[in-house]
């Protein structure tokens, strides 16, 4: 079987292929883009990029869509991570979080896929804290300014393998093959 990650980020292929990689499938980032939607919930996002890249490409598809919830911002940035990311960047985020002290945090995922003649929709979820300053140079996005519950180290200088011990998107990619596993007996 042949799956495209609908993604233009080599980071979220490279952690999503590590938990597939057990499996006898072809796994593969798709040659187009994430068409996003703005809408208030992830699952809706993800689900309709999948729905979108299944008609151009007509083949099994799976998209991550993803965000940070920070608890003192009342769960911003959410949703609109990839634009906050972009725009204010994490010295933005640092500094709306200066003199907070509670530095709670969650990273979300919802994973839509399409996979012929079934689809499904998973989440999955890490939860820690928000350092004072980025720290580390792996990873992309948040990861320098996120640690995990369990853990001294924010993502950023983690490998692969043990960002996806804890992660949301790693979390939801581990339930995704599960499903695979169960429904198409790779
Ligand atoms: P996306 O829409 O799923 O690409 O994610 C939105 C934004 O959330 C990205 O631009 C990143 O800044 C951030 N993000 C998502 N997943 C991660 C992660 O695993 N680590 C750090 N930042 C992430």
């Amino acid at each position: 079987m042949r799956l495209y990650l609908v993604t233009s980020n080599e980071h979220k292929y490279q952690e999503a292929k590590k938990i597939l990689e057990d499996l006898d499938i072809l796994f593969l980032k798709a040659p187009i883009g994430k068409f996003e939607i703005q809408a208030d919930s992830l699952r809706t996002v993800a689900w309709s990029a999948a729905l979108h890249a299944y008609k151009i490409l007509r083949e099994a598809v799976v998209v991550d869509d993803s965000g940070l919830f920070i608890e003192a911002l009342k769960g911003f940035p959410g949703v609109y991570s990839n634009y906050v990311f972009r725009t204010l960047g994490i010295e933005g985020i640092l500094k709306l979080m200066r003199n907070v002290e509670d530095r709670r945090a969650c990273f979300k995922t919802a994973l839509a896929a399409i996979v012929p003649p079934l689809d499904v929709v998973l989440e999955g979820e890490v939860c820690g804290t928000i350092t004072s300053e980025p720290l580390g140079k792996g990873g992309f996005g948040f990861d320098p300014i996120f640690v995990p519950e369990g853990e001294r180290r924010t993502f950023a200088q983690m490998s692969v393998d043990e960002k996806n011990k804890y992660s949301h998107r790693a979390r939801a990619f581990r339930l995704f093959a599960r499903w695979l596993k169960e429904n198409f007996k790779l």
